[in-house]
C-alpha cells in the first residue's frame, strides 16, 4: 500500500470539520417558522433574519434571546392550555440555535436551504372591498409621550354590513405602536364632538360621555390580520361608524402617519357571528406603592358560546393576568395564565380546538398590578391609579372573541343585565 500517512490522518479530521449544524440546513427552517413573521423588512422587528449575511452577526444575540425565552415573544404559562398560534420554541429548536452560535455560525451548503418564504406585501387579508385612509396625517413629534389619538373615519354605512375580514395598516410602522378600531352606532354620544378625519386626544369621559360599541379590530406588530375564523363575520348595523384609536411612540425623528382600514364584506349570510367583549372592571383604585394589587371581573354567560381567543389588556403597571372558566357544575379551568405580562406585546392567544363554554359558565378574569418603585415601567409609584385610556392610567380588560349564532340576541349573552354597550341592534 502506498497511501501517504498524512492523508490517513487528514481524512478523519476533515470529516469532523464538516459542521453538523449549518445555517442553510438547520437554522433557516427555524427562522422561517418562528421568526420571520416579524424579522423581515417592513415588519416590527429591527433587523431581518432571512439571509445568511443578515443573520450571521446576530448569532450570539439570538442564542441569548432564545435561551432567556425573550424571543419569540410569547407569555402564556406553558402547559396550562393550548393555543393555535403558540410560538414557543421546542427544546430541540433552541439547542440547534445555541449549537449554531457556539460553533461559529457556519453557513453550510445553500443547496440544503428551504425555499424562501413568500410574503404578501400588501393587505394580508387580500384585496379589501373598501379602504378608509385617515384623510389627514397625524404629525408625530420626535420625542415625548403622545396622547392616544382618536380618528373618526367617514364610514357611516347606509345599510347593515357583515364584515368577513378587517385589517388596520399603519402608515408609518416606525411610530405606530398600536391601532384599535371601535364601532360607534348612529346617534351615539361617544366622541360626539369629533369631526371625520380630524385626530383628537380624547377628552376625559364620564358616564354621560357614552362609550364605544366595542372593539372590532386591532393592529399590533407581528400579528398579520386574517379573516375571522370559520366563516364567521362581524355585524355592523346601518348608521355605524368606525373610530380608530392610535398609539404613537416617538422614535427620535419627527414623522407623519396616515393609517388605513381595509374591510372585506361577506357576500352571503355568514355561518356565525364574530363578537368581541371585554371582561372588565373599571372601578378599581390602585394604592401608591402597592406591588400586588389584584382586580377581578366576572360575567356569567347566558348562552352556549364558542371561545375563539383571549387577550389580556393592562397598561404599564400590569404584572400578571389570568382567565378562568367556572362551569355550571362548579368545576374550574384556567383558560389562560400570563405570569409576566409585558405591555409592549399585546398578544392574542388563539384557543386550540373547538372550545364551547356552556350557558351558565362564569368567566372570571384577574389582573395583578405593580404600582411599586420596583416596577421599572412604572411612570409614577406615588400615584393612586384608576381606570383610563392613557398608558399612565390603568386598564383591566380580559378581551375575548366569541362565535355566536348569526341571529343571536345579544341581550341574552349575559345572565346579569347587560351594560349599555351590548344593547345594540341585532341582525
Ligand atoms: C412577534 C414578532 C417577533 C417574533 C416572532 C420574533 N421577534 Fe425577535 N424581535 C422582535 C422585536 C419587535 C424586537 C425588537 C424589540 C425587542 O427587543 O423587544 C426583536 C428583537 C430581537 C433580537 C434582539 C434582542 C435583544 O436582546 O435586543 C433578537 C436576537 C431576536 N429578536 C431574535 C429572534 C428570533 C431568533 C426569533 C425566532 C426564534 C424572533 N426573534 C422572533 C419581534 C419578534
Amino acid at each position: 500500500m502506498n497511501l501517504c500517512p498524512a492523508i490517513l490522518l487528514l481524512l478523519p479530521l476533515s470529516v469532523a470539520a464538516a459542521p453538523k449544524v449549518t445555517f442553510h440546513k438547520n437554522v433557516a427552517p427555524i427562522l422561517q417558522a418562528r421568526c420571520q413573521a416579524c424579522h423581515r423588512p417592513g415588519e416590527a422587528a429591527p433587523m431581518p433574519l432571512i439571509t445568511y449575511r443578515e443573520t450571521r452577526p446576530w448569532a450570539k444575540a439570538m442564542k441569548a434571546a432564545v435561551l432567556t425565552r425573550k424571543m419569540p415573544p410569547w407569555f402564556a404559562e406553558p402547559g396550562v392550555s393550548h393555543f393555535k398560534n403558540d410560538r414557543t420554541l421546542a427544546k430541540q429548536e433552541i439547542d440547534t440555535l445555541v449549537e449554531w452560535a457556539d460553533k461559529g455560525a457556519p453557513e453550510g451548503n445553500p443547496d440544503e436551504a428551504p425555499p424562501p418564504l413568500v410574503f404578501t406585501t400588501g393587505w394580508s387579508i387580500g384585496q379589501p372591498d373598501q379602504v378608509f385612509e385617515m384623510p389627514q396625517a397625524f404629525e408625530v413629534p420626535s420625542t415625548g409621550i403622545v396622547d392616544y389619538q382618536w380618528v373618526l373615519l367617514p364610514t357611516r354605512f347606509a345599510e347593515d354590513k357583515w364584515i368577513r375580514a378587517i385589517e388596520l395598516r399603519p402608515g408609518n410602522r416606525g411610530v405606530v405602536h398600536h391601532i384599535a378600531a371601535f364601532a360607534r352606532r348612529g346617534g351615539s354620544k361617544w366622541l360626539a364632538e369629533a369631526k371625520p378625519g380630524v385626530p383628537v386626544p380624547k377628552a376625559p369621559g364620564g358616564p354621560e360621555a357614552g362609550q364605544s360599541d366595542g372593539l372590532i379590530g386591532e393592529y399590533v406588530p407581528g400579528l398579520p390580520a386574517k379573516p375571522f375564523p370559520d366563516g364567521s363575520a362581524l355585524f355592523l348595523p346601518a348608521g355605524s361608524e368606525i373610530v380608530l384609536q392610535l398609539h404613537y411612540t416617538p422614535n427620535g425623528k419627527a414623522a407623519s402617519d396616515r393609517s388605513k382600514l381595509g374591510l372585506i364584506f361577506a357576500s352571503e349570510q355568514p355561518r356565525s357571528r364574530f363578537f368581541y367583549f371585554g371582561v372588565t372592571n373599571m372601578a378599581f383604585v390602585i394604592p401608591p406603592g402597592e406591588a400586588n394589587h389584584s382586580v377581578t371581573a366576572r360575567v356569567t354567560l347566558g348562552a352556549d358560546v364558542r371561545l375563539i381567543d383571549l387577550q389580556p389588556h393592562m397598561h404599564l403597571r400590569g404584572k400578571s393576568f389570568e382567565f378562568r372558566a367556572v362551569y355550571p357544575d362548579g368545576s374550574q379551568e384556567v383558560l389562560l395564565r400570563v405570569p409576566r405580562y409585558d405591555f409592549n406585546w399585546q398578544l392574542t392567544y388563539e384557543v386550540a380546538g373547538e372550545k364551547i363554554l356552556p350557558r351558565g359558565t362564569r368567566i372570571e378574569a384577574t389582573a395583578i398590578f405593580d404600582n411599586s418603585p420596583n416596577n421599572p415601567r412604572n411612570p409614577n409609584p406615588e400615584a393612586e391609579v384608576r381606570n383610563g385610556d392613557q398608558t399612565t392610567d390603568e386598564m383591566m380588560a380580559g378581551v375575548m372573541h366569541l362565535a355566536l349564532p348569526v341571529d343571536f340576541d345579544l341581550r341574552k349573552l349575559f345572565l346579569r343585565p347587560p351594560s349599555p354597550a351590548y344593547e345594540r341592534k341585532s341582525p
